[in-house]
């Protein structure tokens, strides 16, 4: 089938039609025209119900009045100055209240760059090389993130294999892999190479795959022996898991932690946080020194972005916020367990908060090779099946983001259209 004409138009411009993964075929290529709440509605007037959220940047849900107000009135103020401007200070002070590592805040525009400047941090800090990160683990669109992201190869740890082509060597050979939820492969890793880790990396939800007790809290044991850092990429989990994010939330301190996605409130936007001495290492004054951290962008914290996170945490701090976070992504999980257990197809459902995923594999999954007997073909059918059926995703990640505008219709939406695509689409 043809693209509709507003699909075919963007396939000509953008690189498979996208602005980044989704990878939808050209019958199903759509722009979209506009957001309200948990719905969004293409330029040719289909309506969606939304289940990723702008990939979880948009916490509160599309066009939120006090977002959309906060914006307005700092657009007029000016939206950008490259320099601390009244909503950065005073999101710069919230953070700080929120984030029990955030000793010293600074600003950058996305998660991708919050990680690679948390990686950069830690090498200056520790004068050494090596960086572990857990196989699978996404950490944006930086060296780190798309080094064994998906392997192809089942290498032996701790080797990397490169997920994206046009890395320099060094991003694979600097880095170690281990499997996530396995403490003692991690320490067996650490203590080979104790003298030149510089950190330890580790999304503490880890895609959606929950951390075992113990795990965290042995990192950071680990991590300390070695005279490593310890840093969470809480660009997910940052305000979504707990208001203080996932350090709250599993009680675990790291070092440094990249912020991103909830934190601009739907804006561009990301920050670094955590301990001091390391931070100031981002000092100008220290330019010359051979441990100075350059850190700068023309678009990182904007006051424009700034105001967006602002009116954003204002929200989530108020009383049952997370309360209804959490029982949206609750009943999300059940309804898909409830749903695949009916259609007799074998699949784990996981996640935590206001996030779900399914894998199309029986179970349990504690880390990335657990995936790897995954029905990726049924995968594939089933997000295309809720695509065609008005449910807006990315059809390359079975990850659902959960908003605070997600209502009981909206869930229930969703749920007939996995019902249906399970029974029409996804053969058991
Ligand atoms: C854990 C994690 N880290 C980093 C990133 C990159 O963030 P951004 O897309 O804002 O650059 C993502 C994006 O999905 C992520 O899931």
């Amino acid at each position: 089938m043809p693209a509709a004409p507003f699909g075919e138009r963007s396939l000509r411009v953008f690189p498979g039609g996208s602005l980044g993964e989704y990878n939808l075929p050209p019958e199903l290529a759509v722009v979209l025209a506009r957001g309200e709440g948990a719905t969004v509605w293409d330029a040719d007037g289909r309506r969606f119900t939304d289940m990723t959220m702008g990939w979880g940047s948009v916490l509160l849900g599309h066009a939120h009045p006090r977002i959309v107000e906060a914006v307005t009135r700092q657009a007029a103020l000016g939206s950008n100055f490259a320099y601390v401007s009244e909503p950065a200070l005073e999101l710069g002070e919230e953070i700080m209240r929120a984030v029990v590592c955030a000793e010293r805040v600074r600003f950058c525009a996305s998660g991708t760059e919050a990680t690679a400047y948390c990686v950069r941090l830690a090498r200056a800090a520790t004068g050494r090389r090596f960086v572990l990160k857990f196989e699978g683990a996404y950490h944006g669109a930086n060296e780190l993130g798309t080094v064994s992201l998906f392997p192809r190869r089942l290498l032996e740890f701790p080797h990397a294999e490169p997920t994206s082509a046009g890395l320099p060597s060094s991003a694979v050979t600097d880095v170690l892999v281990a499997p996530f939820n396995d403490l003692d492969t991690t320490r067996a890793i650490v203590d080979a190479h104790r003298r030149d880790l510089a950190a330890i990396v580790v999304e503490p939800l880890h895609r959606c795959t929950t951390p075992e007790p113990g795990f965290l809290d042995g990192l950071r044991q680990l991590a300390t022996g070695a005279g490593s850092l310890l840093v969470f990429d809480e660009t997910v989990t940052g305000f979504r898991l707990a208001y203080g994010g996932a350090q709250q939330y599993y009680g675990v301190r790291p070092d440094l932690a990249a912020l991103g996605k909830a934190l601009g409130g739907g804006y561009p936007l990301g920050a670094v946080v955590g301990r001091a001495d390391v931070m100031d290492l981002v000092r100008e004054d220290r330019i010359g020194d051979d441990r100075y951290v350059w850190f700068a962008s023309s678009l990182g914290g904007s006051a424009v972005s700034t105001a967006a996170g602002l009116a954003a945490l204002a929200v989530l701090r108020t009383e049952g916020s997370y309360d209804q976070l959490f029982d949206a992504g609750a009943r999300v999980r059940a309804g898909l367990g409830a749903a695949l257990t009916d259609s007799g197809i074998e699949a784990t459902v996981q996640g935590d908060g206001p996030l779900a995923a399914v894998v199309f594999t029986k179970g349990p999954v504690r880390d990335y090779r657990d995936t790897l007997g995954a029905d990726r073909t049924r995968s594939r059918a089933f997000l295309l099946g809720l695509f065609r059926r008005g449910i807006f995703l990315n059809p390359m990640s079975t990850k659902f983001y959960l908003s605070l505008a997600h209502r009981r219709e909206d869930i229930a939406a969703f749920l007939d259209a996995v019902r249906e695509t399970l029974r029409a689409d996804v053969r058991a």
